[in-house]
């Protein structure tokens, strides 16, 4: 025990209050600054004679290093609890879930699309693509409509502000029956001055357009088209191959259809096909769900071959219908509106 002990004491109290470390350098201040306790004890040694001054020195010494122990301590307590906040501050919490990359998935009506492609694919058929925007001739004029025939008029078909080689408006093709004409012409070149020509047995999915809109019609929508045409093929080609497609593509075996007397003027006799499920909701109801017929002679000469010799027959179906269906799809419209919560259900 000496003199010195309260102020060793009153020096680690205030180290010890000292919260940050700015509070812990104005402690450090009152102790061993200019004017601290421990300086002022030290100034006072100039009073004393040589032999007190080296006692009463060497007591203030080992005072004054406690003192800088103290503190020394102390700053590296405040320097950790300090690194331990920041620590915690930065801490990743493994636990959590992490954020998973949302997938996208394929559209309902390409993945009928899809579905169909495969299935007359298995059939035989070669898959064909053409433009959107088609000429009068094209859309109308090889397909055997008369020049005044309504589908021309603007009410039901969209026309292009521009004009094709031969003066006519371009249109939005208004069905995928265009490329009926555009694939067997191909087909029909490649195969010129040849002794046989193989069949054409093709299909077009795409994009079509007319002038109408509610909630089962829609200004853009989809058609399929199937063509086969060969030197024998008839009606009941057509009906077992469409009736194999519409089977595989509801995945239903005892699914019927009908064909119900109709006018196209590009395929003469023309029909409707119509399918009824023999289970489900719509169990027992007739659906339309195709126009259909046998190709016209004049449409056959306009692919370029000769109607004497070669026959067959054509088929355009709406996807959208097709893909409502076999979706349970209630509003055609959903298809286009890009709500994911919609789409997010087909992935
Ligand atoms: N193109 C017709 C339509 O859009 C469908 C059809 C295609 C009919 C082929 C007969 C043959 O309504």
């Amino acid at each position: 025990m000496n003199d010195l002990d309260p102020l060793l004491q009153d020096a680690r109290a205030a180290f010890a209050q000292a919260a940050t470390p700015a509070e812990l350098e104005d402690a450090k201040a009152r102790f061993l600054g200019k004017s601290g306790r421990i300086t002022e004890q030290l100034k006072a040694l100039a009073a004393l004679s040589p032999e007190e001054k080296k006692a009463r020195g060497a007591l203030i010494n080992s005072a004054k290093q406690q003192v800088e122990a103290a503190l020394n301590a102390r700053r590296e307590g405040l320097a950790n609890a300090e690194l331990e906040l920041q620590l915690k501050a930065e801490a990743l919490d493994v636990s959590l879930p992490g954020r998973a990359r949302g997938t996208g998935g394929l559209h309902p009506i390409t993945r009928a699309m899809e579905r169909i492609e495969a299935i007359f694919g298995s059939m035989g058929f070669d898959v064909a693509d053409g433009p959107e925007i088609e000429t009068d001739w094209y859309s109308f004029t090889s397909l055997n409509n008369p020049e005044n025939h309504p589908a021309r008029s603007m009410q039901d078909t969209f026309y292009v502000d521009m004009k094709d080689a031969e003066g006519r408006w371009l249109n939005l093709r208004p069905h995928t029956s265009p490329m009926q004409i555009r694939y067997a012409q191909a087909h029909a070149k490649k195969y010129a001055g040849a002794a046989t020509m193989p069949d054409i047995r093709v299909i077009a999915p795409g994009r079509t357009y007319r002038v109408d809109s509610d909630a089962t019609h829609s200004p853009m929508f989809h058609q399929v088209e199937g063509l086969w045409v060969g030197e024998n093929i008839s009606f009941k080609d057509l009906k077992a191959v469409y009736l194999n497609f519409i089977r595989s593509f509801f995945e239903a075996d005892d699914l019927q259809i009908r064909f119900r007397p109709s006018y196209f003027p590009f395929t003469e006799p023309s029909a409707e096909i119509d399918m009824m499920f023999a289970s489900g909701p719509l169990r027992g109801r007739w659906l339309e769900v195709s126009g259909s017929g046998q190709v016209h002679p004049q449409v056959i000469r306009n692919m370029g071959l000769d109607p004497e010799r070669y026959i067959g027959f054509a088929f355009g179906s709406g996807i959208d219908r097709l893909a409502m269906l076999r979706y349970g799809v209630g509003d055609l419209r959903q298809f286009f509106d890009g709500d994911l919560r919609f789409l997010a259900q087909f992935k």
